[in-house]
């Protein structure tokens, strides 16, 4: 059922009800240091002239950190909605404290919020770092309380429950992922349909299923005019420069410091990191369901693809690696859609039926156009901002990361840690492969 998987019938991989938003008394201090870090508005570390008092304040943050007390985990584990909440809390303290450290410090996350981090996440089978579910599918919350007829929350009825910088405009990033994976419901809704009509298999249910990839590609041309739709309340600028360095992992990190979990060595059923991508919606399962159901991933996920930089054939495909950062029980939903013993393509192959390879190719290229706005998105928000100085009080200093990567777009770097420009397009060039022609 589908219950198994953590996907709601309204909700999808969102879950139907906002997540925890404080942790019981017993972590309190967790919770006040976050409050403090979000009300002290702390700064990027790395922010162009950067003010001597704006270096004390989020020095004596950080000095509070490491005087926390080491809390034990053992209670949490008693609900997967309080594993959650201090998976939630702790990764936005440690970002907080990774990022704002001075750019030429190193990384060095303290014990208090190390040793608990590993172990929640150990728990969770999460990587000790923000993900995507911490500031997407677990961030949400409702503006005003929803009417009771209301199946799902309605798309302008949700506001964030964590944030970085305050600003609307990181708000709208985090929510313009949260509708795009409510609509996806209905997506997921026609994957089911086209299943049980795959089960009956017989002409009738052929005609069924290509006015079922109809639809389908209708709800995802309106996931990309929802993607398109980010530039409504999301400033490029204010993205490039003061949003996104938060969510940078270590593989993202433009000094390629190492990031050193202080205690690990302490607990012998702690095992080190091997690899560290912040957050992106590379870890939807929305995104990745799509590609799995319409068999597309065999082309976009291809393993030839390293994603990050390193060249190492050891190292699976981004898209792969990226569903170890999913909560796990999607990550089972996504091997049961990829076991499916009537894979879709195999059905359109062999039903020799034009209208169905068409509706079948029509929601291939959906999902090709999908990624081309994503690509115009990118452009605007990554692209275009590191190409020109950065924005700062008074005197036009540049980021670190912009002297790197002037005139040099093909080395930019995703958030998530891949080459983005290079694996963006290869994405979407390989989605078109999926495309059945005649025989
Ligand atoms: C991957 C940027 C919004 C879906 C990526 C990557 C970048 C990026 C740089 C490469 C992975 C990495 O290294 O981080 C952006 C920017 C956005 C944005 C700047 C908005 C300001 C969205 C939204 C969605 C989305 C709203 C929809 C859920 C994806 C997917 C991938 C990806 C599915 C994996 C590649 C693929 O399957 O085509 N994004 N993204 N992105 N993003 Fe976005
Ligand atoms: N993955 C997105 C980026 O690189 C958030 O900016």
């Amino acid at each position: 059922a589908a219950h198994d998987f953590d996907v709601d019938t309204r909700t999808g991989f969102m879950p139907p009800q906002p997540a925890l938003s404080r942790l019981p008394p017993q972590w309190e201090t967790w919770e006040s240091t976050l409050d403090e870090a979000i009300s002290l508005k702390l700064m990027l570390g790395d922010t162009p002239g950067l003010a001597e008092g704006e270096k004390t304040k989020s020095e004596s943050w950080r000095n509070r950190v490491r005087n926390l007390p080491v809390l034990p985990v053992d209670d949490l584990k008693k609900s997967e909605l309080t594993l959650r909440r201090a998976h939630h809390v702790l990764g936005w303290i440690m970002h907080f404290y990774i990022h704002s450290l001075p750019i030429d410090a190193p990384v060095v996350i303290p014990r208090p919020i190390s040793l608990p981090m590993l172990r929640v996440s150990e728990q969770l089978q999460l990587p000790p770092l923000l993900t995507y579910s911490d500031d997407v599918l677990y961030n949400w919350e409702y503006k005003s309380a929803p009417g009771t007829a209301d199946r799902a929350p309605a798309l302008d009825n949700l506001r964030c429950q964590t944030l970085f910088t305050g600003t609307t405009d990181e708000e709208e990033f985090y929510l313009s992922s949260a509708r795009i994976e409510l609509k996806g419901v209905d997506a997921l809704e026609l994957m089911q349909v086209i299943m049980d009509e795959a089960f009956v298999g017989d002409d009738i249910a052929m005609r069924r299923i290509a006015s079922y990839l109809t639809s389908m590609s209708t709800v995802i041309h309106e996931l990309r005019t929802l993607l398109l739709s980010a530039r409504d309340g999301c400033n490029p600028d204010i993205f490039y420069h003061r949003i996104r360095p938060w969510f940078r992992g270590e593989d993202s990190d433009p000094l390629k410091r190492k990031w050193v979990f202080e205690g690990i060595e302490e607990d012998p059923t702690l095992r080190v990191p091997t690899e560290l991508s912040g957050p992106s919606a590379g870890q939807s399962s929305l995104v990745h369901a799509l590609d799995i159901f319409l068999g597309v991933d065999q082309y976009s996920h291809s393993s030839s693809l390293a994603g990050s930089s390193s060249t190492t054939a050891t190292k699976s495909a981004f898209l792969d690696r990226m569903q170890q950062y999913m909560p796990r029980h999607h990550r089972t939903f996504l091997n049961h859609l990829s076991s499916n013993p009537r894979p879709l393509r195999s059905i359109v192959t062999g039903a020799n039926d034009p209208a169905l390879l068409e509706a079948y190719n029509t929601a291939v290229l959906a999902l090709k156009e999908f990624r081309d706005a994503h690509m115009i998105i990118v452009t605007l928000y990554i692209i275009g901002p590191s190409r020109k100085p950065a924005p700062s009080a008074g005197t036009s200093v540049i980021r670190p990361d912009f002297e790197k990567d002037y005139g040099n777009v093909e080395s930019l770097k995703g958030t998530g840690g891949t080459e983005l420009v290079k694996f963006l397009k290869d994405v979407r060039n390989r989605t078109v492969g999926a495309v059945l022609h005649d025989s």
